[in-house]
């Protein structure tokens, strides 16, 4: 009888491939199990940063000083499908699955945009893009819109809220960059933030006109209003702070939508 020969080449090669075929099965079933359960996650962690934004979440608390969580609070907020160009609802796309900075890398789906138009760095801009609303009694109380723009690093990625007025910043939050830590990656810091509510958008020519200043005007003054603290020792990422939020608020951005919502007020 021919001996087993456990050492042989051929017998190693046939474990080693039976143990990773075993382990690639356990693996993929895994992602695969838990996919349903991260996309949740995914899509929790995007409320939460649009609650904070629009001020409705304190701190790092998952509840609403009222004891309300994430979901209800959320359900509030309409979500829609706007026409940048137009300002115009579509309601031809689904908001639970379009994705804007997907859109924007698809040649049919955005625009390219001018050096001169580009101030947030992003060389293509989609078409359409998400907005999250929400009434008291059919009247705006909050729009939250999704923003970005390059920092020094890479691209920051968060939401700007507006309060009813459309006029005042209500907040403004960073759910991804690769802003150094200490540096342009104060974004994060609560003191920071906490700087942004009260802060005025549109200058008297209907013109997004923050400004994020190393020395601030005089308080009372006109341009006082518009203006944020820079983060010290992050001048990139203040600028590119500072480009995304007049980008996307002035008329390659949402412009034409904020407008549709003020004279319809
Ligand atoms: C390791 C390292 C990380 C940096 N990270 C940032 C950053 O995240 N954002 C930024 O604007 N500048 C960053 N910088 C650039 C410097 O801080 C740069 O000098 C600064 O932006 C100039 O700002 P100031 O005019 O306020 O001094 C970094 C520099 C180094 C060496």
């Amino acid at each position: 009888m021919a001996s087993f020969e456990k050492d042989g080449l051929k017998n190693v090669f046939i474990v080693a491939l039976g143990v990773c075929l075993v382990c690639s099965v356990v693996v993929s079933g895994i992602a695969v199990a838990l996919k349903p359960q991260q996309q949740l996650n995914k899509a929790l962690d995007q409320k939460q940063n649009i609650l904070r934004a629009a001020g409705m979440l304190p701190g790092d608390s998952l509840v609403a000083e009222d004891g309300r969580g994430v979901d209800e609070l959320f359900s509030e907020f309409e979500v829609r499908v706007v026409d940048l160009e137009t300002g115009e609802f579509l309601d031809d796309i689904d908001a639970d699955t379009f994705d804007p900075v997907k859109a924007a890398k698809k040649p049919d789906l955005s625009i390219p945009l001018s050096g001169e138009q580009d101030i947030a760095t992003l060389r293509r801009r989609e078409n359409a893009s998400l907005v999250y609303i929400k009434r008291v009694e059919g009247e705006i109380d909050k729009l939250v819109l999704p923003v970005r723009g390059y920092g020094l690093w890479g691209t920051l990625f968060g939401y700007l809220a507006l309060d009813s007025d459309l006029q005042t910043i209500s907040g403004l939050g960073f759910y991804q960059h690769k802003e150094t830590p200490g540096l342009g990656g104060e974004v994060d810091n609560p003191r920071w933030k906490a700087l942004w509510p009260g802060v005025q958008l549109y200058d008297a020519d209907n013109q997004p006109n923050v400004q994020l200043v190393k020395t601030r005007s005089a308080a009372g003054s006109a341009s006082a209003a518009y203006e944020v603290d820079a983060l010290s020792g992050a001048t990139f990422t203040t600028r590119g702070v500072q480009n995304l939020v007049n980008f996307w608020t002035g008329d390659l951005g949402f412009g034409p939508f904020i407008a549709r919502l003020k004279a319809q007020a």
